[in-house]
């Protein structure tokens, strides 16, 4: 039985509302926000919303889950600070694939410090597409990243200098062929001319000002007429990987690659997505190859320090909930 907004386990309705306030704060693939929630007397379930796919930038709708996934580690660790354990089952019913997870927020825990340092820096993560600082990240935070990444069962692998030319070869490649798609630009237009007043889509104020060269990487351009152009390079370039690539180890992925965010936001430091060559898919298999063939690259991230960025528009939660009439209740 569905149950308005009022307690779910240990949280009373303003926790509930809280958390899933936290979740919608993820980043996704053109700030789609591809996700739905439902209170239950289960648990809080996290849905795919299959409307809002991009089937040509995201033909098997791996980054959807890859967005959900950073939702729902949002959704855990906003439960975590509270203090309550968050039981999380993927995948819970094999005749519905897009019910992702079910959260049961019913144990009392002390909230780990380090939980608390991360949900804090929710709210203050935005993706961010400036010029970074050439100044290298201290390897002590790199150590966190790929730590933070394998606490989730996803992997952060080193890159040496022959694989980060690869890499940027391959960005170009795959950068070219995207734009060179009629229905990849029709479908980037849909998500990114929004309006001002949209509450999704990537606004063109969200592109601040783009690097004309740095080091060579290709960056999508969200439409920002200002060219900052002194040459940058680019500090820190990494590429989440998983072992399988089935539906519940891209969901982990994103888990992973919002954990891995969160840390680097938590230790001072920006990024942003280089998509592109894991969104064709004979540039995302050249690119598994590139990196020794056992792992699945699932996303790959820019990490230094920009400049301050606004933030994009998130839906209500009226829009996210499956029975929004439960809010007002
Ligand atoms: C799987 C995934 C892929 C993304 N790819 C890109 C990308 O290639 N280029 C880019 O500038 N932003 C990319 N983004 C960032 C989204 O545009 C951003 O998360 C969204 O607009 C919401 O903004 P926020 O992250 O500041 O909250 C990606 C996000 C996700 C989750």
């Amino acid at each position: 039985m569905t149950l308005p907004i009022t307690s779910i386990g240990l949280l009373d309705p303003d926790q509930v509302k809280s958390v899933i306030g936290a979740a919608v704060l993820a980043p996704s693939t053109h700030n789609t926000q591809p996700w739905r929630f439902r209170c239950t007397t289960a648990g809080l379930e996290l849905h795919a919303d299959p409307d809002r796919a991009l089937p040509v930038a995201d033909t098997d709708r791996r980054e959807l889950l890859l967005s959900c996934g950073a939702a729902l580690f949002n959704l855990r660790t906003a439960i975590q600070a509270l203090g309550t354990h968050p039981a999380t089952t993927l995948f819970p019913r094999r005749d519905d694939p897009t019910l992702l997870a079910v959260v049961r927020p019913f144990a009392a825990r002390r909230p780990d410090p380090r939980l608390v340092e991360l949900a804090d820096a929710i709210p203050r993560r935005h993706t961010n597409r400036t010029p970074f600082e050439t100044a290298a990240i201290p390897p002590s935070v790199v150590a966190e990243l790929r730590h933070a990444a394998e606490v989730e069962q996803a992997w952060l692998p080193r890159l040496d200098t022959k694989q980060l030319e690869g890499l940027r070869e391959l960005v170009h490649q795959a950068h070219h062929a995207q734009v060179a798609e009629p229905a990849f630009l029709a479908e980037w237009l849909h998500w990114t001319r929004r309006g001002s007043d949209s509450r999704d889509g990537v606004p063109e104020y969200a592109a601040g000002a783009m690097p004309s060269n740095n080091g060579g990487w290709v960056l999508r351009d969200f439409g920002s007429r200002r060219r900052d152009r002194t040459d940058h390079s680019e500090p820190l370039v990494v590429v989440i990987g998983s072992f399988d690539d089935t539906p519940l180890d891209r969901l982990r992925a994103g888990q992973a690659m919002q954990r891995v965010l969160l840390t680097a936001t938590a230790a001072g430091f920006d990024a942003s997505f280089i998509s592109q060559p894991v969104e064709v898919p004979p540039v995302r298999a050249e690119l598994r190859r590139l990196l020794g063939g056992g792992l699945w690259p699932q996303i790959v991230l820019r990490l230094g320090r920009g400049a301050p960025v606004p933030w994009t528009p998130r839906r209500s939660l009226d829009d996210v909930l499956l029975e929004p009439a439960a809010l007002s209740a």
